[in-house]
């Protein structure tokens, strides 16, 4: 096997399977040996080059000339014609979102549409994400046990998404289906057949999402982003267009609410395992900022992005031709030793862990960063309040097999409710 420049691909980098259980568990420790002695690689069975150290990652993703975002959406396992045409049964017409399009549109569209999401504008939001949580919470603190995935930590984000957009409540059980669908079309390796059933839950989502929007335009005054954006729509027709519209309004919805799921499932489970450092947040709560930072850097919930590579370049001293997609492992480079002392370990004080990579870097950075992080304290607030005596219950963790989105598909915790403390103090 040789690389498209021509160089022998290693016995490792043959083998390299994002797809497989070695990535899904710890792609940080799956890729240990290619930080070590190959920390950019040709992936044969990808058809992308694989960048795993820090300086490697960040360099990618600053220079957004030479290595464009267009692809960040790209289905990473080409369709079957007969999901194709399923797809367009439904007038499927996804395009430019803010994520993957290029420059001058997109910085004069993230322009446009930022202010809402400046740590001010969030603060409104913080009453009603505090409010989800513990309702959620409510549901099942007498129980003894539940698995957070199934029972809160999917809905929950899902429903702050939903307020912060200004959508209705009442999708919400079609967009959970939907927006896994999403997330298996474009990241997955969905066989023809499961192929088929996803264009169909894709197509439903894309025709929801346009009857939402117009929804939204009746009422534009209303609460949410996405009103936000019609408003804006109307000062600045050619840089927010309709098409931009309805591809945000699905897209969004993915973005605002898995990420932001699997960050908070990988963080939980991060800290149970290692109950020392629980306790600390049990017992001194103005801990969980730092914690917040430190989980995302050591287990974060997009563990890969990409990039297109627009002319001739070279990467960690690896030449790159002009054409090539790039998958840049920010899960790797986060435990990378080179940036971050003894990587592997969970540091709640470190330093440097807001270095992370998990948001991306540079033009495109994550623009929810803000109200992921708040929505991450608050739940850590509210567990360590009303179930510090939580435990981990013995289980094996299973993912869905995907490059990029990344948590637990349950989470399964006991405790003894006889013990809640607002049982002892009211
Ligand atoms: C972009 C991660 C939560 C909205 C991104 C990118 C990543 C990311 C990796 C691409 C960055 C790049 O190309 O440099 C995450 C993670 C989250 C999270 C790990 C939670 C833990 C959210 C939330 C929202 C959101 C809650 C919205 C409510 C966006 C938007 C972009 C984006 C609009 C596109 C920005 C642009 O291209 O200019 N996010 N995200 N994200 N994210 Fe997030």
């Amino acid at each position: 096997l040789k690389t498209p420049t021509g160089c022998p691909v290693s016995q490792q980098a043959a083998q390299f399977d994002p797809f497989g259980d070695g990535y899904q568990q710890d792609p940080a420790e799956y890729l240990r040996w290619a930080r070590a002695q190959e920390p950019v690689f040709y992936s044969p069975r990808l058809g992308y080059w694989v960048v795993t150290r820090y300086d490697d990652v960040k360099a990618v993703f600053r220079d957004h000339e030479t290595f464009n975002a267009t692809v960040a959406l790209e289905k990473i396992t080409p369709t079957v014609p007969e999901a194709d045409a399923v797809l367009k049964s439904y007038d499927y017409a996804m395009k430019r979102t803010l994520v993957n399009e290029e420059e001058p549109a997109h910085m004069a569209r993230r322009r446009v549409l930022i202010e809402p999401f400046t740590p001010e504008a969030l603060k409104e939001h913080e009453p009603m994400v505090r409010r989800v949580t513990r309702q959620y919470v409510d549901r099942f603190i007498d129980d003894g046990h539940a698995d957070l995935v199934e029972q809160m930590l999917w809905e929950a984000p899902l429903t702050v998404g939903l307020h912060f957009l200004g959508v209705d409540e009442e999708d919400m059980e079609q967009l959970r289906r939907y927006s896994i669908a999403h997330t298996v079309n474009t990241w997955g390796r969905p066989s023809p057949e499961e192929q088929i059933a996803v264009a169909h839950a894709v197509g439903n989502f894309w025709q929801l999402s346009g009857r939402i929007v117009d929804k939204m335009r009746a009422t534009p005054d209303g609460p949410g982003w996405m009103r936000y954006t019609i408003r804006m729509q109307k000062e600045h027709p050619d840089v927010v267009t309709d098409s931009y519209l309805h591809s945000m309004m699905m897209a969004v919805i993915v973005a605002a609410h898995e990420t932001t799921s699997h960050g908070i499932a990988n963080a939980l489970k991060l800290l149970l395992s290692n109950r020392a450092v629980w306790q600390e947040l049990c017992d001194d709560p103005s801990l969980i900022p730092g914690a917040v930072e430190e989980c995302l850097r050591h287990n974060g919930s997009v563990a890969a992005w990409r990039r297109l590579s627009t002319r001739d370049a070279v990467v960690g001293g690896v030449p790159i031709p002009a054409g090539s997609r790039l998958l840049i492992v920010m899960a790797s480079a986060n435990r990378d030793e080179r940036h971050f002392a003894d990587p592997d370990a969970l540091d709640i004080r470190r330093d440097n862990a807001s270095d992370q990579l998990t948001f991306g870097y540079g033009s495109h950075q994550c623009m929810g960063k803000n109200l992921a992080r708040m929505e991450l304290q608050i739940f850590l607030e509210e567990f360590t309040k009303r179930l510090p005596h939580m435990q981990l219950a013995p289980q094996r963790f299973e993912y869905l097999p995907n490059t990029s989105f990344r948590g637990p598909k349950h989470l399964r915790v006991e405790w003894n409710p006889a013990l809640n403390p607002e049982r002892a103090n009211p």
